[in-house]
């Protein structure tokens, strides 16, 4: 019998103004993102943006439904939208972001499990890591390597 741990790294930023320029412009077009999200029944926007590795940015938001789980979370909409426009160009970035029409979200919003499984999908197969960079409407955000370090003993196509 042996114990493991694990550990993922992350950075945290206290403002916008501390990212590298990048990194500020896709968080910006993920608050562009935001703002078009179709959440009329949670009220909580969510905008992701991903820089693909042709330089294109492909953003999407949640498209909520009033049959409730058949609504979607922004980062499967712009991960879908990616792969479906441009399939097989790798993803270099994702950032996310939350707004809430009844509460100031200062705190980071992470992305979901399903999100994380999904996005690891892409991750896997392109060999090479995403980073994800995520923040609420205000306050700090952060930024980790990989979908993989958010998602410890992690399921792919190799299991199958
Ligand atoms: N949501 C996202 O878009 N991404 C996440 O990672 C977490 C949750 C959406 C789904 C739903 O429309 C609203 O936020 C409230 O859960």
């Amino acid at each position: 019998m042996k114990k493991i741990n694990f550990s993922a790294e992350a950075t945290i930023y206290d403002n916008l103004s501390e990212l590298n320029a990048k990194d500020k412009h896709l968080i910006e077009q993920a608050i562009i993102a935001r703002e078009k999200a179709y959440a009329p029944y949670s009220k909580f926007k969510v905008g992701a943006a991903l820089l693909l590795e042709n330089g294109t940015i492909v953003s999407g938001n949640n498209q909520e439904n009033a049959a409730y789980p058949s609504g979607m979370c922004a980062e499967r909409v712009a991960i879908w939208k990616a792969s479906s426009e441009f399939p097989n160009v790798k993803v270099l970035k994702l950032a996310l972001t939350g707004a809430s029409e009844e509460i100031e979200v200062n705190n980071p919003v992470p992305p979901c499990g399903a999100c994380r499984q999904v996005l690891y999908e892409y991750e896997f197969n392109q060999d090479e890591p995403i980073e994800i960079l995520f923040m609420g409407e205000v306050g700090k955000i952060i930024k980790t390597k990989s979908v993989a370090s958010l998602l410890p003993f992690s399921f792919n196509s190799t299991y199958l």
